[in-house]
């Protein structure tokens, strides 16, 4: 099967841009902050960031004390702009699928996965790479899609709604069906792929990881009263995150 580089397709490139120029989005109230809460001191470290996107993210590391930061993502547009907004003499960024990792030398203190394992089939080949590019006892910290989003298979309505519109509580079927799912995200066709939580944590386990902290974050009260938008994520946290040691 050949991998998905969606980031690539020039409306999605588009659509997703300018969600990320937005200063409320959930990348920034909850996926950053709750990345940061997980991420060990990071001076003096060799970063492995896998589908590193613009390379927001790689920068930091660099601020924040990382030495060397290694950044991999397969879309060459995402690439294009990491590369011209954020380069630094400590980054080093490889246009390939994470699938191919096994081919890069080299050792890291800390692998990091920001919302582009779900894009991913072999998430255990990936693991397997990750756990043996890393030091002993380095960290592999990741955030995808939550399990209970990657299920949605693209058809009926993902919430019941009230009279009013409002949401009442989120639809789920198929849950223990583990496939690769599309929908549409700026265009029609984005595949996804689901595993069960379980499927997730185990083949972390059986590649030879320790389970050091999961996160599902969901707003805090005072960001529901600013953002009642988000409010959803009482019912279905739309991030899961795991920590894991080597
Ligand atoms: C949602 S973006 C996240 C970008 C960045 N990590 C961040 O959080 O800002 C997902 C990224 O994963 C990349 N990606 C998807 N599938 C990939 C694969 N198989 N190998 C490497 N990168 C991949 C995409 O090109 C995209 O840049």
């Amino acid at each position: 099967m050949a991998k998905q580089n969606i980031f690539d397709n020039e409306t999605f490139f588009t659509g997703y841009s300018k969600l990320r120029e937005c200063e409320v989005n959930e990348n920034n109230l909850f996926e950053l902050p709750t990345l940061r809460s997980l991420l060990p001191d990071l001076n003096g470290k060799r970063i492995l960031d896998l589908g590193c996107g613009t390379g927001e993210r790689c920068k930091d590391y660099v601020r924040h004390g990382a030495t060397a930061v290694t950044g991999v993502d397969i879309s060459e547009k995402m690439l294009a702009v990491a590369k011209a907004k954020n380069s630094d003499p400590n980054i080093t960024y490889l246009e390939m699928p994470m699938e191919d990792i096994g081919s890069i030398g080299g050792e890291f203190d800390v692998a990091i996965s920001s919302l582009a394992l779900h894009y991913v089939e072999d998430f255990q080949g990936v693991v397997k790479n990750i756990y043996r590019l890393l030091c002993d006892g380095g960290i592999f910290i990741f955030s995808q899609e939550h399990p209970l989003t990657t299920c949605y298979s693209g058809t009926g309505d993902r919430w019941t709604r009230d009279e009013n519109g409002n949401k009442i509580h989120a639809n789920l079927a198929n849950y223990c069906v583990e496939k690769r799912n599309e929908s549409t995200w700026f265009v029609e066709g984005v595949q996804r792929y689901h595993r069960m939580f379980s499927t997730i944590v185990n083949t972390l386990v059986d590649g030879g990881f320790k389970i050091l902290r999961i996160e599902e974050p969901y707003p805090t009260e005072e960001i529901a009263q600013k953002y009642p938008e988000y409010r959803d994520l009482f019912h279905r946290p739309d991030f899961l995150f795991v920590k894991a040691g080597k």
